[in-house]
């Protein structure tokens, strides 16, 4: 009885019949309760437009621990608050690193967890940034306790190649139980070296006992030039996965090289003016959940939001074989892309072809109107479905070019997909439920996982710059909200 019974659970869970729809989103509004409070809203980079203030949000691998990281409203110090990861509500005393400035990024553990911050260097340190600019660091704690810190950059850190430091921390933080190694992708800004007074970004391994581990062909001092988006996975052995958006016309899977050059894999063609190409991964307080494994394959999904790409030229900055091009629309659409490993992309690479019209004919859009799109993020059930969600705002107005847009916002919208590359039933949106910090999935047995993330219950406006009336308030509650497929 027992068997027939999980057996047509599980050939359900396989189904066409599940799927995702707005009665399968479960909400746990104000569940719970911060000892500090927290400032939701962070201002975009030129814009001032709001964008949500990641909350990094993780599981233990054997379910029994959640933690929450948020910076505190101060701007200074992180902590980091256990969750009941079946009720959402605190658990435990809330741990907090002392000067961080930003909670970049967590890995949850079964006796703990690694947090990635930024924060300055004690005064006095030999070989430090100027203006006590911060500098990221990760930190293991262990049943509450710090057992180590390791700094990802400062003096002593590829110090021949340039000295790095992160006045935002914009990034992230995976782990990888196989290889037993946590990664960090980030951006930075150097203050030694070629790049110094340049922005790029940065990839750095440091193994269980938190030793700062340089690995050929992974480790990365320097990458692509002043980036606004990092997507970035785990795999079994470094490299891990990693997508960069770059200055210069593109999104690149570089996982082989680590940089921006066509070694790599080219994702999409992007327009870009002032460093940006449209906060294709979120922007500021971005970079999360942009990249997903399948579970049990080699394979990832990474979504972005595109203004589309034509009028192939030459970058001649870059020279030959590099390209910029023109944006196709005003507001962003909502793409994603398929991996049949970290190395490969699933179809045509964008094109390189200088004179060709049309630079997007490979991306895989899931909508295509005339709203903006924005906030883009994508997580997976198991080996064969994931969701994509994302904010959209009704006739947008985009003052500037390669940046975000304002206007009424429209809901925050969810979309199943498969390996395939299919959209599998119809998007369904709320107006109520954001997301503000990393989706995790939760596996819940032989029939089915859901899908969970943490953020903040309250008015959402991008109708105009944070300094405007935008909400600045500050909470010291955080909801969550939960997907199921079955
Ligand atoms: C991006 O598009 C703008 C016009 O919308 C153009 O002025 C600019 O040159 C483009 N960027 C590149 C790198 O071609
Ligand atoms: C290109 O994007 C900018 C905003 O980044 C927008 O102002 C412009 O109208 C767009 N061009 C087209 C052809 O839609």
């Amino acid at each position: 009885m027992r068997g027939t019974f999980i057996l047509s659970l599980f050939s359900l869970a396989l189904s066409a019949n599940a799927v995702i729809s707005k009665s399968k989103l479960t909400t746990y509004v104000d569940v719970l309760a911060l000892d500090n409070s927290f400032g939701p809203v962070k201002e975009a980079y030129w814009t001032g437009y709001p964008h949500h203030r990641r909350t990094p949000f993780a599981v233990s691998p054997d379910g029994k621990s959640a933690y929450l990281a948020y910076l505190d409203s101060s701007e200074t110090d992180v902590h980091v608050q256990k969750v009941n990861p079946k009720t959402f509500k605190a658990t435990g005393t809330t741990v907090t690193v002392t000067g961080g400035k930003e909670a970049g990024g967590l890995v949850a553990h079964n006796d703990g967890f690694a947090v990635l911050v930024n924060e300055a260097m004690p005064s006095g340190t030999t070989n430090a940034p100027p203006s006590n600019t911060p500098v990221p660091a990760l930190y293991r704690y262990t049943d509450g306790k710090q057992t180590w810190k390791t700094w990802l950059g400062g003096p002593g850190v590829h110090d021949s190649e340039g000295r790095a430091a992160s006045p935002d921390m914009n990034g992230d933080l995976v782990y990888s139980e196989k290889a037993g190694l946590y990664g960090a992708y980030f951006v930075v800004t150097d203050y030694s070296g070629d790049a110094s007074g340049h922005y790029g970004d940065s990839i750095e391994y440091v193994n269980k006992n938190g030793k700062l581990v340089t690995i050929d062909g992974a480790t990365s001092a320097w990458g692509c030039s002043h980036n606004t988006g990092i997507a970035f996975e785990a795999a079994d052995a470094a490299p891990f996965a990693s997508i960069c958006a770059e200055d210069q016309g593109a999104i690149w899977l570089n996982t082989k090289g680590q940089g921006m050059m066509n070694t790599g894999v080219k994702i999409s063609n992007e327009n870009t003016t002032n460093g940006a190409s449209g906060e294709p991964m979120g922007g500021m307080s971005g970079s999360y959940s942009a990249l997903a494994r399948f579970a049990d394959t080699s394979r990832y999904i990474f979504a972005w939001v595109s203004r589309g790409a034509k009028d192939v030229t030459e970058n001649e900055w870059m020279g030959d074989g590099y390209t910029n091009v023109q944006n196709r629309t005003n507001g962003r659409n909502v793409a994603f892309s398929l991996f049949s490993d970290k190395y490969t992309k699933v179809g045509a690479q964008a094109t390189s072809k200088v004179g060709a019209e049309d630079g997007d004919s490979q991306v895989n859009w899931i909508t295509s109107g005339t709203n903006d799109c924005s906030n883009a993020h994508v997580a997976a059930f198991g080996p064969v479905n994931a969701v994509v969600t994302w904010e959209e705002i009704s006739n947008p107005t985009c003052d500037f070019i390669a940046m975000g847009c304002r206007g009424k916002f429209a809901g925050t919208h969810f979309q199943e997909v498969n390996k395939k590359g299919e959209k599998v039933g119809v998007s369904f949106s709320s107006d109520d439920i954001y997301v503000a910090g990393d989706m995790v999935t939760f596996n819940e047995g032989l029939n089915t996982a859901k899908i969970c993330w943490p953020y903040v219950s309250m008015d959402w406006d991008l109708s105009q710059a944070v300094g405007y009336g935008g909400s600045s308030s500050t909470t010291k509650k955080m909801s969550f909200a939960c997907l199921n497929r079955l």
